[in-house]
């Protein structure tokens, strides 16, 4: 990892309340020197974040915009393939890459505000 990756910035994604159960809001962190898509979701009142990158090919979940929610709001599918992620854990309990785990992005809450930060894995192929 480059020594830009490793610094510990933190970017303001959100605040406190804005996403209900089953919403989703996509941001942008600056990593290791490339910009790298997430998303910040609301589960079940509770907020996880992970990196817009299916584990099957590496690309982007979503083909309508920030939609990444089944319609019943239970699981987070890859429109391209049908993927399914467990939103708690961003497993990827169907599909193929079945057993896989989005990248999870860190969070913090301040006051009213959701930071996160660049995660410290990286996947083979990159952010
Ligand atoms: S790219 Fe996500 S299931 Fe194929």
């Amino acid at each position: 990892m480059t020594p830009a990756g490793k610094r510990k910035t933190r970017t303001l994604v959100a605040q406190v309340g804005e996403l209900a159960h089953g919403e989703s809001k996509k941001f942008t962190l600056r990593c290791g020197g490339a910009n790298v898509e997430a998303l910040l979701i609301n589960y079940e009142g509770a907020l996880h974040a992970y990196l817009n990158r299916c584990r099957h090919i590496g690309i982007s979940l979503d083909w309508v915009d920030n939609q990444f929610f089944s319609e019943d709001k239970r699981f987070l599918i890859c429109a391209n393939h049908g993927a399914t992620y467990e939103p708690k854990t961003g497993e990827c309990v169907w599909g193929p890459c079945a057993g896989a785990s989005l990248q999870d992005v860190p969070l913090e809450i301040e006051g009213r505000k959701i930071f996160a930060r660049c995660p410290e894995v990286r996947f083979e192929n990159g952010f």
